[in-house]
């Protein structure tokens, strides 16, 4: 049964879309964290460790509310790998960089998330998708927090 809920039709494939592109770059970056706690070395190898291993699971946590936001709007999620690499504008970064540069690639994927997300709740308020802009915007207040974490580690 199709969803009722006062959204047009276009206006909520369009905010899918969004949802949709949030949850892979929220996957890749999820992966990335977990990567990182497992590869961290370093004299700073147990705080960063611990670091990753609450970021990683604060990421994990938000796929299933992603996803289900999409649910809620009565579409299918994308999620199978070859979709959400499709879906992200994330790089994966193939090799094990030193532990500065790890901190450094995360932020930088988190503020692009941020960036993204600014410009998407601009688009669900259009959309008139107070649900959405409402979720999306915790969201951004969570990225931000994380980011203000990883800055802190440079002067
Ligand atoms: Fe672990």
């Amino acid at each position: 049964m199709k969803a009722n809920i006062g959204i047009n039709k276009s206006d909520s494939a369009k905010i899918v879309e969004i949802l949709s592109h949030y949850l892979a770059d929220s996957y890749y970056l999820y992966l990335k964290t977990h990567n990182f706690h497992w590869n961290v070395t370093g004299m700073y190898f147990e705080n960063l460790h611990k670091l990753f291993d609450t970021q990683y699971n604060a990421l994990f946590d938000s796929l299933d509310e992603i996803a289900e936001r999409i649910r809620s709007l009565g579409e299918f999620v994308p999620a199978t790998y070859s979709q959400l690499k499709e879906l992200t504008c994330l790089k994966e970064t193939k090799e094990v960089p030193k532990d500065r540069e790890m901190i450094k690639i995360l932020l930088e994927d988190h503020e692009t998330i941020i960036r993204n997300l600014r410009s998407w709740i601009e688009e669900t308020n259009k959309a008139g998708d107070a649900g959405t802009s409402d979720f999306l915007t915790a969201r951004i207040e969570e990225h931000e927090k994380t980011a203000w974490m990883l800055r802190s580690h440079f002067d």
